[in-house]
């Protein structure tokens, strides 16, 4: 190795190629961390199209700057975020878009500039593109959301990040990093953006996996297994999640093998008694449970009715709902009849749904597949006689439906 090299003497706008263990040391040294957390680091920048002079230059401003941050993050005791800007070398503005300190790491935001696909995935409202933990070499997921009155409510925004926060660590929920929500002024769009760090998954959303038609019967036993887990733990929490669709179910992966799921997103999200979101009715289409849209096309012209309509209808029971059309895609390859068309239109075919009337549904109920009776239990729809969350995965398991592990 190369004692020699400092970063001091570094010039950033020289091109230069280090022999490996130069930069490994280089790495581990400036950063205070392990030899192979350097390596894996830098095999991970190299992949994002990063070269030695980049990495260089990112080690640098960090360890000029590290002891500044460090200290506001102590004084302020919150996480400091450092967008860049002019005190940085021009080289990196391309590469990077901000780097973010907190009690869990130094975090370098990609710039969708360096690869197109440092971007994980866009929603309804969030953009998601790839991080780095550079003390960790871990990958993370970089969200952020923009706040316009037309679209986004801060409030909206804020009650997110308290769900993720109440949410806290679960095998099967993907909620965001300790200390790293922020609400920020973004001058380059001029309006407010909410942004957090997440764990990353990397093998995609259930949604994808399903278009792709590569999961097997093991596979899909270990997802359901995963999706009851995460949403019992929520309505634990008396929390509602009102978003469950396979977009919002993200897998990981070790090798090509499923190895967990999580549930995600929780924008839509209130507590069980938070009248103030709940006078809304709102989800994904086709996965609204009927008391829903009863709520919304019954109340069209008095609003005062709508909120009380709504308040009711929001109950746990919408997630039973949502979560049979779920598992109903994912067995059965197709959506349920009734999830055709528009907003209008679904509410139409379930004002006049009964199971009785559907057969599709009605030949669920005697079926020799335990997941079969689950689903026509779900498919109630007097949201009183629906099966809970919890009782679905109860029977179920009776069944010894599940992988024995
Ligand atoms: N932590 C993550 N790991 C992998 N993919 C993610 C992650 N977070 C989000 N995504 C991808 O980004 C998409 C949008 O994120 P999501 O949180 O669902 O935003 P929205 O509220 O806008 O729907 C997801 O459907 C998924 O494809
Ligand atoms: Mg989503």
């Amino acid at each position: 190795m190369n004692g020699d090299l400092k970063l001091s003497n570094f010039d950033p706008f020289q091109k230069m190629e280090l022999p490996e263990q130069d930069i490994i040391n280089l790495y581990a040294k400036t950063l205070d961390c392990d030899l192979t957390i350097a390596q894996i680091a830098i095999e991970a920048l190299k992949e994002r199209k990063m070269n030695d002079q980049a990495i260089l230059e990112n080690l640098d401003f960090i360890k000029k700057n590290e002891k500044t941050f460090l200290a506001e993050v102590n004084e302020k005791n919150e996480p400091v975020i450092l967008t860049t800007k002019d005190e940085r070398a021009d080289g990196l503005k391309a590469l990077t878009r901000k780097i973010e300190i907190t009690a869990n790491g130094i975090f370098l935001i990609f710039s969708k500039k360096v690869k197109s696909d440092v971007l994980v995935g866009e929603g309804k409202s969030k953009i998601v593109t790839e991080s780095l933990n550079l003390k960790t070499g871990q990958i993370t997921a970089h969200t952020s959301q923009q706040i316009q009155e037309d679209k986004t409510d801060e409030k909206d925004v804020l009650n997110e990040l308290k769900i993720n926060e109440t949410i806290g660590i679960h095998k099967n929920i993907a909620t965001m990093l300790p200390e790293s929500a922020k609400i920020r002024f973004s001058k380059k769009r001029n309006c407010k953006k909410g942004t957090f760090l997440m764990p990353y998954f990397n093998g995609g959303t259930l949604a994808t996996a399903e278009e792709k038609n590569t999961l097997s019967p093991q596979d899909k036993k270990l997802i359901v297994d995963g999706i009851f887990q995460g949403i019992i733990y929520l309505h634990a929490l008396n929390i509602i999640w009102r978003d469950a669709k396979p977009q919002n179910i993200f897998l990981e992966k070790n090798q090509d093998k499923i190895i967990n799921a999580a549930i995600s997103d929780f924008g839509l999200s209130c507590f069980i008694d938070d009248d103030e979101q709940k006078k809304y009715s709102v989800g994904s289409d086709d996965y609204m449970a009927p008391e829903l849209y009863k709520a919304i096309y019954e109340n069209q012209n008095d609003q005062e009715t709508y909120y009380k309509a709504s308040i009711e209808a929001n109950t746990s029971a919408i997630d039973s709902w949502s979560l049979g059309v779920l598992f109903y895609e994912l067995y059965k390859g197709k959506k349920p009849k009734w999830t055709k068309g528009t907003p209008k239109r679904i509410a139409k075919n379930l004002a006049a749904y009964t199971r009785d009337n559907d057969p599709e549904i009605k030949k669920l109920k005697d079926s020799q597949d335990p997941m079969d009776r689950v689903l026509y239990q779900l498919f109630d729809p007097d949201p009183k006689n629906r099966l809970t969350v919890g009782d679905a995965y109860q029977n179920l398991k009776k069944e010894n439906y599940f992988l024995s592990s």
